[in-house]
């Protein structure tokens, strides 16, 4: 019997994880079949249910849900406590396993889709909500020589400092003045409105990359404005997506899948 999974959200019809898992499933033989749920926004918990209940193995969860997944969830990966937010079910006998796979995908998308190393550089998080910290604990596992993560609402980023420690560092945009990082990730949600973080200028350092979490059709204002500034490398969140996929199936699975056919297909499409 075909096992079934989903992405939930609200909006979901714009998701691009079917597409993505059904290339998966193709490729590695796993007979699945996945699609896309809206759950009202008052109606997560009851959709997730009724999705279980007919036989559902696993959800990928999208926004605004992922904090309300973490709190579903029976049982958490270490990764999902640290974000506080889960991106990924998988129903068991005994528990609903929650994961979060957005920070393993990110890592993965720069270090081997990109091939620039996080170890030993210069790191800077925009950003202090839900999808900064969903990255923060795979960032640190890399080693990188430092994290700043910069915050419109310092407040916001100091309770990131505080709880990750060492090597995290909070700073308004204004204190960015004068330093250089080698890597710059957009975890804000300003590109969902066509704003531009409020960095200054000349944060970029030789060689460095702009990377911004987010993707679609067209060029964000912060990798517009990152090209100017001088960034040899720029990135949106498409390899992400596809990495935090293959992330989420294999949790499922028990499977690795190949990423680079389906990235290179979504790139030209
Ligand atoms: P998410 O779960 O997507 O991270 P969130 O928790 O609402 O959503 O957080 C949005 C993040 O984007 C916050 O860090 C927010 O900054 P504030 O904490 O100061 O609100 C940031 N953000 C949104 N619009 C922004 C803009 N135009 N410039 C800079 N930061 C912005």
């Amino acid at each position: 019997m075909t096992d079934r999974y989903a992405v939930i959200g609200n909006p979901v019809a714009h998701s691009k994880s079917p597409g993505i898992h059904a290339h998966f499933a193709h490729a590695t033989g796993e007979d699945i079949e996945y699609g896309r749920l809206l759950a009202p926004l008052d109606g997560f918990r009851e959709t997730v249910q009724r999705f279980h209940a007919e036989g559902g193995r696993g959800l990928n969860v999208t926004l605004p849900f992922k904090e309300e997944a973490y709190r579903l969830a029976t049982a958490h990966s270490a990764r999902a406590r640290a974000a506080e937010a889960v991106n990924t079910l998988r129903f068991d006998a005994d528990a609903i396993f929650g994961d979060n796979t957005d920070g393993a995908g990110l890592v993965r998308d720069i270090r081997i889709n990109l091939g620039i190393a996080v170890a030993g550089r210069r790191v800077l998080l925009l950003g202090a909500g839900g999808a900064a910290r969903g990255v923060i604990v795979p960032l640190l596992a890399e080693q990188p020589r430092d994290l700043t993560i910069a915050n419109r609402t310092l407040e916001r980023a100091r309770i990131l400092e505080q709880q990750f420690g060492p090597g995290v560092r909070a700073s308004s945009y204004e204190a960015l003045s004068g330093s250089r990082f080698d890597i710059v990730i957009n975890a804000t949600s300003a590109s969902l409105t066509g704003a531009l973080p409020p960095l200054p200028e000349r944060v970029y350092a030789e060689g460095s990359l702009a990377y911004d979490m987010l993707y679609g059709s067209a060029i964000t204002p912060f990798l517009q404005r990152a090209r100017v500034e001088g960034a040899a490398h720029i990135a949106d969140g498409l390899g992400m997506l596809v990495e935090q996929a293959a992330e989420s199936f294999f949790i499922w699975r028990g499977v690795r899948p190949e990423t680079g056919a389906v990235l290179a297909a979504l790139r030209t499409a």
